[in-house]
């Protein structure tokens, strides 16, 4: 290492989205230590890991945007690198320190980091390597001290820094919130460029009633809520949870229209049209959502076409779809919060609750009940009593 070159600083993340934290971190760092070079550097995301994973292009606009609304836009020191994106595979941080070693032969290398990934750096792969290379640069998240840290050694950076994570405030943007741990600048980058589904809310809200969108955005945020514990992506509960009724506002006789054009002239169709027509908006919801957004991955289409009556089988999203319809805050039965309280608890158990009370609101009606709701019943008290 030549001391009379001035340091480079590697920052890397998903920044998916970046959030003021890491605005801080990076100001931070431009001020203490004066680099010649601060390279944020994205990792790739996995198209795997969500319905719509967000793309380096968009993630950099939004860096650049969250940059600049901290004061530390065109400083030429300061550059979004592609380059673990670019290998679109996971990248180890042994490989991007190297990476930057080979551009800066010489300069002392800095790795930035908040305290709260200290900890977990000896889990890291070839850490030799890096810390061959680069020293460890930390911000102080609250509650953290210099002398509480472990993990390795590391140059700390003057102030704490804010907690927040990228993966906590992605379920509150699926559903059109706005965390306040995002700039403005950055909220405005995601709604024009269409980020987080907004363009498909925004396709949603034209299509329903304002009541219904509010009910949708509902259902949407409680399945987000609880997808982790149903081993589930929050982006794919949040898109079911939002498309789920965007046929409910057809009048009868147009979504009886619709049904007839489009669904298999099945006995069950026949008999749907003359006893409950209202229900077709499941089946149609899920036609209809293919039209707007294009063709459902059949998980989707399931928990779109089966949120209203159940079926026995259904898969883990369909289940939560369903449950979090009967639950979602906006309900104005009783029930509806005790099986919201119970979901956060127990998810199997809210979801046969959910069929408990839709099965004694029907019945209490006096009418014509669906028979897959009824088997789904049937296939519940069977496991339970199997
Ligand atoms: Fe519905
Ligand atoms: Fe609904």
């Amino acid at each position: 290492m030549n001391p009379g070159k001035r340091p480079v600083i590697i920052y890397g993340g998903s920044f998916d989205p970046p959030h003021r934290g890491h605005a801080a971190l990076a100001a931070a760092a431009l001020r203490q230590l004066r680099p010649s070079a601060l390279y944020l550097v994205p990792g790739f995301r996995t198209p795997f890991k969500d319905l719509k994973p967000v793309p380096f292009a968009d993630r950099k606009a939004m860096l650049l945007a969250s940059l600049s609304a901290a004061g530390l836009g065109g400083r030429p020191e300061v550059k979004v690198s592609s380059f673990e994106a670019g290998l679109r595979r996971v990248v180890y941080t042994w490989e991007t320190v190297a990476h930057f070693r080979r551009l800066h032969p010489g300069a002392p290398l800095y790795f930035l980091m908040g305290s709260d990934c200290l900890a977990d750096f000896p889990k890291w792969r070839r850490t030799d390597l890096i810390l061959r290379e680069a020293a460890l640069l930390v911000g102080m998240r609250p509650g953290h001290s210099i002398s509480g840290l472990r993990g390795a050694p590391f140059t700390p950076l003057r102030g704490v820094f804010p907690r927040a994570a990228s993966s906590d405030l992605r379920a509150p943007l699926f559903c059109g919130r706005s965390p306040r741990e995002l700039q403005p600048a950055v909220l405005r980058v995601i709604k024009e460029r269409g980020l987080y589904l907004s363009s498909e809310r925004e396709l949603l809200r034209r299509e329903i009633t304002p009541a219904r969108y509010r009910h949708s955005l509902s259902v949407a945020s409680l399945a987000a809520e609880l997808a982790p514990a149903a081993g589930l992506p929050a982006q794919l509960a949040a898109f079911a949870g939002l498309v789920h009724d965007c046929a409910r506002d057809m009048a009868p006789a147009a979504l009886v229209s619709y049904a007839l054009r489009r669904a298999p002239r099945t006995p069950m169709l026949r008999t749907l049209i003359k006893e409950a027509p209202v229900l077709l908006h499941a089946w149609a919801g899920a036609a209809r959502a293919a039209e707007l957004f294009g063709p459902l991955t059949p998980e989707i289409r399931e928990a779109v076409e089966l949120h209203a009556t159940g079926a026995p089988g259904m898969g883990p999203l369909a289940r939560l779809i369903y449950t979090c319809d009967l639950a979602c805050p906006g309900r104005d039965f009783p029930q509806a919060a005790m099986v919201r309280e119970l979901a956060r608890r127990d998810l199997d158990a809210a979801f046969r609750a959910a069929n408990y009370v839709k099965l004694v609101y029907a019945f209490s009606g006096g009418g014509w009940v669906h028979p897959l709701s009824v088997e789904l019943w049937n296939s519940l008290q069977e496991k339970k009593n199997g």
